[in-house]
């Protein structure tokens, strides 16, 4: 086993465990969302935490690594990407820059670039960007299809995303393909994304996601998606109410979605609903408002509704090509009125809710050691020194691996 002490602060996620935590030292603070324990230590023994608690009082172990002060957190959790693609649309982007607006209509790019590839060159990108990713923090990552949108693309790129991660997701339902959007058939295409290809889909993807959007399925198609995806174990996540108000939000939580994504256009009712739903968080990506040059959502009004938050980076050519979740938290505080504690907590424990997941997102025993070790001495100096490369260490599974 492998102790890290002196860590200036350690962020736990679980407020039990702080030192304004409860037992002895009276009743926690409600502000201390993350769990907090200053001059800590974090016991590792092969793929779990052992035990965590101040340096002190550390139990002797084989290695130590002296954290010198410095702030360690869960390793991110990134909930959303899509990175199963070839190409780029630079050109895209740089017409955006100058006053052309985003639309759905550009994943036909990347479709056609997608079919054209070879499995290696698709595998090697995922490959790179996961490693990209891992550098500036992240340890769990999910992953869609999406831009395949044939039987034989999609359950190709749900294959190769399987190699590179656990958490993968069918998104056939990203856009109608392009030969049933010209012959006018979006009809055919659902019944194709339904049947034929979701039989295909499934055995490699835990769940299933639909572009609800203008431009992309309506209310009634989307809802259509999901039923088809619970049906066969997989469970829905939706891109809801990203570039305009919609039914995605509600449908995502009537359908008991795990997550609602993007979030930027919401009515009363969608936050009501979001701040009522037990089971279906709030995914907010900051780099698709960011690089389409759009209104970001309101994560001040979830949170002070009652919903749950997560923060991810929908890594894709189009929207979002960042596979930075340091740099989508740094804009989630200064533009999404969100402070860097819940910031912190959002890209780490509410992505692992947003994946349904226990093993991950905290700092506490029992939970996979998946550990990010800054280069500064508080987690706040990820939104404080944005665009600054703080990371000094990252473990995966107790294994170092950065
Ligand atoms: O999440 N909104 C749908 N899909 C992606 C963008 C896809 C693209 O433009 O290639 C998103 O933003
Ligand atoms: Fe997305």
């Amino acid at each position: 086993s492998t102790v890290i002490t002196g860590i200036g602060s350690l962020v736990t996620n679980d407020p039990s465990l702080s030192a304004s935590g409860g037992g002895t030292r009276g009743p926690r603070d409600p502000r201390d969302l993350l769990g907090l324990i200053q001059d800590a230590a974090v016991v590792v023994e092969g793929d779990r935490i052992a035990w965590v608690g101040e340096s002190r009082k550390a139990p002797p172990t084989d290695n130590r690594v002296d954290a010198a002060g410095r702030a360690l957190l869960p390793g991110f959790v990134d909930s959303h990407s899509h990175l199963v693609f070839a190409g780029d649309r630079t050109e895209e982007f740089a017409a955006r820059m100058s006053g052309r607006p985003y639309t759905a209509g550009g994943i036909r790019t990347t479709v056609a670039a997608t079919r054209a590839a070879s499995d290696a060159e698709l595998s090697a990108n995922v490959a790179r960007f996961v490693a990209e990713a891992l550098r500036q923090g992240t340890t769990t990552l999910e992953t869609k299809s999406g831009y395949g949108l044939t039987t034989r693309d999609e359950v190709r790129a749900l294959r190769i995303a399987a190699e590179h991660t656990d958490e993968v997701t069918y998104l056939g339902a990203h856009v109608v393909a392009p030969e049933f959007a010209d012959a006018d058939d979006a009809a055919g295409y659902v019944d194709l994304v339904t049947g034929e290809m979701l039989d295909a889909c499934a055995p490699y993807a835990r769940w299933i996601d639909v572009f609800c959007e203008e431009g992309a399925f309506d209310g009634d198609q989307a809802r259509t998606v999901l039923t088809a995806g619970l049906a066969r174990g997989l469970i829905p996540r939706v891109h809801a109410n990203q570039l305009g108000f919609g039914p995605g939000v509600r449908l995502a939580v009537e359908l008991g979605a795990a997550s609602a994504d993007h979030c930027a256009h919401l009515t009363d009712q969608d936050v009501d609903a979001l701040a009522g739903a037990r089971d279906t968080v709030a995914t907010l990506l900051p780099g698709a408002e960011f690089s389409t040059r759009a209104v970001y959502p309101d994560a001040r009004r979830l949170l002070d509704a009652g919903a749950t938050v997560a923060l991810s980076t929908d890594c894709n050519p189009g929207s979002s090509f960042t596979t930075s979740m340091p740099f989508c938290l740094a804009v989630a505080v200064r533009e999404m009125g969100m402070t860097p504690d819940e910031a912190v907590r959002a890209a780490t424990y509410g992505g692992a809710r947003a994946l349904r997941r226990t093993d991950i997102g905290t700092v506490t025993p029992g939970a996979r050691a998946d550990l990010l070790l800054l280069d500064a001495p508080s987690h706040v100096h990820l939104a404080y020194r944005p665009g600054v490369p703080l990371t000094a260490a990252v473990w995966r599974a107790g294994k170092l691996a950065y």
